[in-house]
């Protein structure tokens, strides 16, 4: 028997009830710090329900004043009534403020915590997510919680004091009628235990249309370009009403559903008045009660049979609450960056800011999660003053490689170092190689692993547009608050964009849309990277950041960059063998591995193209 209860409870534990558990105490973790607004909206609640039984007895001795039932001063029973009415309206109006108020904090709070909980999710787990799904994760689930905080606790509160003090009252004025607080019972229980399977079923249907309603719409609005050069007008216009039509019928099912409930408590409750009516006429008729007392239990059994609805549909409102908590924890279960290096990153910096920092790639062994091999037994290294280049055919891991060295991946094998500046040493792959084994004692000492701590010592240009909405100045003092006019001209010069952006009537006050809009591709570019520059970071990764320059423009780039006296050591990945001879060392990824190429290889190369 003891087993078997052991048993029960370990099932209730790790099944639906234990998972329930866990996702309201995450959501009281939010709410937890308005708890005197809780208190505050739940006493509000009580004291509305005290007011609106007094109310009912108040409004019985006026019918009982007005029937000559009984005698009393009209004037001051109506106008206590008049009051009490206008207490009530107050007190909704206090309660509405309250449960608002509420809402808003918890939503803020929860989105807040989300969103900076997920910038520091760990990027490959992340992008196994579509950002639609991520949004309506983070925007309607965040707010189902948010609104339905309430219905926890100060609600079921609230609730149970109205149904218990509704029904002390009736069983006080006349016992006989407590037996219709309860006649409409039955059915709320049925209904509320069929109301939680579908619940559960809607909640997962309405979740992933979400998903894919906002997937389309975001993908939709940042096309346009492409959708009207495609000609997929027509395509895309039919798709979206496809959507709301899969959306309509989908809310039409939950429409019915909630139709049949309505109609069933309806007609439960329509029957449970008849009867209390019929039962007061009756106990009126044997004057075991005044006409007053009839109208309040009339009244009363309104509340009961309200109250306990509402005692019962909480449970599916819990369950709707608990399964959005429940979406939103996925996401924040997932792994999340280490940031623990901080210091060490810091006190490596000032050690050696000086004379630069040299990166070392040491027999990287990578595959993505779906099992696509890009490396195994790669090495490459680069210093301060160098650029180094990393070529290679589309999609032979040229990008991978620059995500490896900011540690948005984690590599399975093989080691990934920081180090001061000391130089190259060795010209070719299997010298390189030689040279770190014997290397690595003097390294440990001098050295910091590559983690998510070290990215703030790289300034990082990616393939595509990745300027924000705003003026030049503005995204470039992103990166640097306190940057002078000066400094940013400066940069801009080293990235050729001065060229242009002088010609400008507001200079660099002049605005950039969305998505680098009204320049174009190059002149964005030569943008993204003076705000790399600015940024003045050891190490700077350009992935394919020249690919939409003019070849004399590029190299033009690449020698300023060269020609500046800040000890930065700069990797850049191209397809374009143009600029590969002014760079110190030009590294080719063949084989899963990156292989140092020789002048003639180089000539090759630059002739092959
Ligand atoms: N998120 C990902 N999940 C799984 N595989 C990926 C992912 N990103 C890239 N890959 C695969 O990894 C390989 C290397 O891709 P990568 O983007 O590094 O190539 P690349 O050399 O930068 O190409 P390009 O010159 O076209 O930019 C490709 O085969 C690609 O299909
Ligand atoms: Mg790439």
């Amino acid at each position: 028997m003891k087993q078997k209860l052991r048993f029960l409870i370990g099932r209730v534990k790790a099944g639906r009830l234990g998972e329930m558990r866990r996702q309201t105490i995450w959501i009281y973790q939010y709410a937890k710090h308005y708890w005197l607004t809780m208190i505050f909206y739940t006493l509000l609640g009580m004291v509305g329900t005290v007011v609106a039984l007094l109310t009912s007895l108040i409004s019985r001795d006026l019918v009982d004043i007005i029937t000559g039932r009984q005698t009393g001063e009209i004037v001051k029973t109506f106008s206590l009534m008049i009051g009490l009415n206008v207490g009530t309206t107050f007190l909704n109006q206090l309660s509405d403020y309250a449960s608002a108020y509420l809402s808003m904090k918890v939503d803020s709070e929860i989105k807040a915590d989300i969103f900076s909980k997920i910038l520091v999710t760990d990027w490959e787990s992340l992008t196994t997510y579509h950002t639609g799904d991520l949004l309506t994760r983070w925007g309607s689930d965040a707010s189902a919680i948010s609104n339905g905080v309430l219905n926890f606790l100060p609600n079921a509160i609230i609730y149970l004091f109205r149904f218990i003090s509704a029904f002390a009252m009736v069983i006080y004025y006349d016992p006989s009628f407590a037996i219709f607080a309860f006649l409409g019972m039955p059915v709320s229980l049925l209904l509320s235990k069929t109301l939680l399977n579908r619940m559960v079923n809607n909640n997962k249907r309405s979740a992933a249309m979400g998903a894919k309603m906002s997937g389309f719409n975001q993908e939709a609005f940042s096309n346009i370009q492409t959708i009207k050069a495609f000609d997929l007008i027509h395509l895309y216009v039919a798709r979206l009403k496809q959507l709301q039509k899969e959306y309509i019928a989908m809310k039409l099912d939950f429409q019915k559903m909630s139709m049949g409930t309505s109609l069933l408590l309806s007609t439960v409750a329509l029957l449970v008045s008849y009867a209390s009516y019929g039962w007061g006429i009756y106990r009126v008729f044997t004057n075991a009660i005044s006409y007053g007392t009839m109208t309040m239990f009339l009244s009363l059994s309104g509340t009961l049979t309200g109250t306990l609805h509402n005692l019962t549909s909480l449970v599916p409102t819990i369950i709707g609450l608990t399964t959005s908590a429940g979406r939103l924890m996925d996401i924040i279960e997932m792994p999340r960056e280490d940031y623990s290096q901080n210091e060490e990153v810091d006190a490596f910096f000032e050690a050696h800011k000086e004379h630069g920092i040299s990166l070392y790639v040491d027999n990287l062994e990578y595959a993505y999660n779906n099992g696509t091999q890009v490396f195994a037994g790669a090495s490459l290294e680069a210093h301060p003053h160098e650029v180094v280049a990393l070529v290679g055919p589309s999609g032979e891991g040229k990008t991978t490689m620059i995500r490896l060295i900011l540690s948005l991946m984690r590599s399975q094998n093989g080691a990934a170092t920081l180090g001061g500046n000391r130089g190259h040493h060795s010209l070719t792959f299997s010298d390189c190689k030689s040279a770190d084994d014997t290397d690595s004692d003097s390294k440990s000492t001098d050295a910091i692993p590559l983690t998510p701590s070290t990215r703030k010592l790289f300034s990082y240009v990616p393939q595509g547009n990745t300027m924000f909405s705003g003026t030049i100045a503005e995204n470039m003092r992103n990166v640097k608050p306190n940057a002078t006019e000066e400094e940013i001209i400066d940069v801009l010069k080293l990235s050729c964009a001065w060229d242009f952006v002088r010609k400008l009537p507001d200079g660099i006050d002049s605005k950039i849309k969305e998505r680098g809009g009204g320049f174009s591709e190059g002149q964005a570019q030569r943008l993204s990277i003076a705000r790399a520059l600015l940024r003045h970071s050891p190490i700077l990764l350009l992935d394919e950041a020249t690919s939409a320059l003019d070849v004399a423009t590029e190299r033009k780039v690449l020698r300023n960059i060269m020609a500046d006296d800040y000890p930065r050591t700069c990797i850049v990945t191209t397809h374009r063998p143009s600029v590969l001879n002014i760079c110190e060392r030009v590294y080719a990824i063949r084989d899963k591995k990156c292989v140092i190429l020789n002048e003639e290889e180089i000539e090759e190369m630059v002739k092959g193209f």
